[in-house]
C-alpha cells in the first residue's frame, strides 16, 4: 500500500550467537500478538521488519539508523540485551522515534533517551524481592555471582543492599564475563566461602550452564542452596536442566506457570504455533511491547505526531499482560508490575516455577 497507509515496526534481535533465544522468544511473540489482533491498526497496515543484529551494539545501532532513514519505521522494538539498547539511544533521541525495549533491564536504560519505553523488567525490580525472602529462611551469609555488566552490576548491588539492610551478610562477589563464561574457579571458591546460599544473575539462556557446573562442583550436596532473579531458571530451557533445578527459589516478573487465564491463553497459543517452544519472560516483554504499539495507535487514530504523539499515547498505559496487571509510569516511562517470589517444582514430569508470593505493583527500585 501507499507509504501513509501503513505502519512499519523496526524489531532489532539478536537472531544468531549465544543470545539467539532471546531474539527467538521475542520475535515469536510479536508474531503471535500480530497472529490474534490482526495486522491493521487505526485503518494503518501494520509492517513488522524483524532484523538481526547478532548481539553486537555497533549493529543494532547501524540497523537502527537504516531502518529510521531508509525504511522509515515509526518504533524501533526488541533490544536483547543492555549494550544494544545503550548503543541505540541516541538514534531514538536524533530522530525522535520511540523505541520500544522489550528485553534489556539495567535500570538505567530508560534514562539514556526520554523516547525510551521498557516493557520487559529492571533488575533492581527483581533482586529486591528474594533479598527480602532469604532472611526470613534462614539464608542470612551469602555469595553473590553475576555476568559482569550492566544488569549483574544491577542485581550485585540492589540485592546486596537490601540483604544487609534485612540483616544478612555478603561475604564475597563474584563477577563473571557475559560471554563464554567458565563457571567452575568461581564456583570453587562459592564451596571455599561455605555461605548459606549462592545468588546469581545470568541472562536468559546462560542458566543451564551454570546450574550444570553448580551441581557437579557439589555446592547442592555441600548444603549451599542457589537463589537469584529469575533468569536463571528461564523457562525456556528449564526442563532441560533436570532435578538440580528442583527447589531452586528465585524472585521474578513472570512464569510460565503464573495462573491467570490471560497467562494461560496466551501460553496454550504460544506452545501451538512454536511447536511447544515455551514461551519465557522475553516472550512477555515482546507480547505486551507489541500491545503497548498497538494501542498507541488506536489512541493516536493511526498518526505519530513525528514520534511525540506516539511517545506520548505510550505512556501511563495499564493492562492486563500474561506477567499479571502491568503500567507504563508516566514519569520513568518504565514498567510497574508485579514481582514474584517462586519455587521450582515437578508437575507431570515437567519443571516449572511456582509462584508463592506476590509483591505488588513493583517500581523500579534504581529510580530515584
Ligand atoms: C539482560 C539480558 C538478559 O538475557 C536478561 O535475562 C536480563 C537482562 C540485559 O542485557 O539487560
Amino acid at each position: 500500500g501507499l507509504a501513509q497507509d501503513r505502519i512499519r515496526i523496526g524489531l532489532i534481535l539478536p537472531m544468531t550467537g549465544p543470545f539467539a533465544s532471546t531474539g527467538k522468544q521475542i520475535e515469536a511473540a510479536a508474531k503471535l500478538y500480530m497472529a490474534q489482533n490482526g495486522d491493521t491498526v487505526a485503518g494503518k497496515k501494520v509492517e513488522l521488519i524483524v532484523k538481526d543484529d547478532t548481539g553486537t551494539p555497533d549493529v543494532t545501532k547501524r540497523i537502527a539508523q537504516e531502518l529510521v532513514v531508509n525504511e522509515k519505521v515509526a518504533v524501533l522494538a526488541g533490544f536483547g540485551l543492555t549494550p544494544l539498547a545503550l548503543a541505540t539511544a541516541p538514534i531514538a533521541t536524533q530522530s525522535k522515534t520511540p523505541l520500544v525495549v522489550m528485553a534489556a533491564a539495567t535500570s538505567s536504560i530508560t534514562e539514556a533517551s526520554p523516547y525510551i519505553i521498557r516493557t520487559s523488567f529492571t533488575l533492581p525490580q527483581a533482586a529486591v524481592g528474594i533479598a527480602d525472602w532469604a532472611p526470613k529462611n534462614g539464608i542470612k551469609k551469602v555469595v553473590t555471582l553475576v555476568s559482569d555488566y550492566g544488569p549483574g552490576i544491577d542485581a550485585e548491588k540492589f540485592f546486596k543492599d537490601r540483604l544487609i539492610f534485612n540483616g544478612g551478610t555478603v561475604v564475597e562477589s563474584l563477577r563473571v564475563p557475559l560471554r563464554n563464561p567458565d563457571f567452575a574457579p568461581f564456583l570453587q571458591k562459592v564451596r571455599d566461602a561455605k555461605p548459606d546460599a549462592l545468588f546469581t544473575f545470568v541472562p536468559s539462556g546462560a542458566g543451564a550452564a551454570l546450574m550444570k557446573q553448580f551441581s557437579e562442583r557439589g555446592l547442592d550436596k555441600a548444603g549451599v542452596k542457589l537463589i537469584g532473579t529469575g533468569d536463571v531458571t528461564d523457562d525456556d530451557i528449564l526442563n532441560s536442566m533436570g532435578d538440580v533445578a528442583v527447589g531452586v527459589v528465585t524472585s521474578h516478573h513472570y512464569s510460565t506457570a503464573h495462573n491467570s487465564p490471560t497467562n494461560k491463553k496466551f501460553v496454550d497459543a504460544f506452545l501451538k504455533a512454536n511447536n511447544n517452544l515455551r514461551p519465557n519472560f522475553m516472550a512477555v516483554g515482546g507480547y505486551d511491547g507489541m500491545h503497548v504499539i498497538y494501542e498507541a495507535l488506536k489512541k493516536t487514530k493511526g498518526g505519530t505526531g513525528g514520534g511525540d504523539a506516539l511517545l506520548a499515547a505510550m505512556k501511563g498505559q495499564i493492562f492486563e499482560s500474561p506477567r499479571g496487571p502491568m503500567f507504563i509510569d508516566a514519569q520513568t516511562r518504565d514498567v510497574v508490575h508485579n514481582i514474584y517470589i517462586r519455587k521450582v517444582e515437578k508437575k507431570d514430569g515437567q519443571l516449572y516455577n511456582v509462584e508463592f508470593e506476590t509483591l505488588k505493583d513493583v517500581k523500579d527500585p534504581g529510580k530515584k
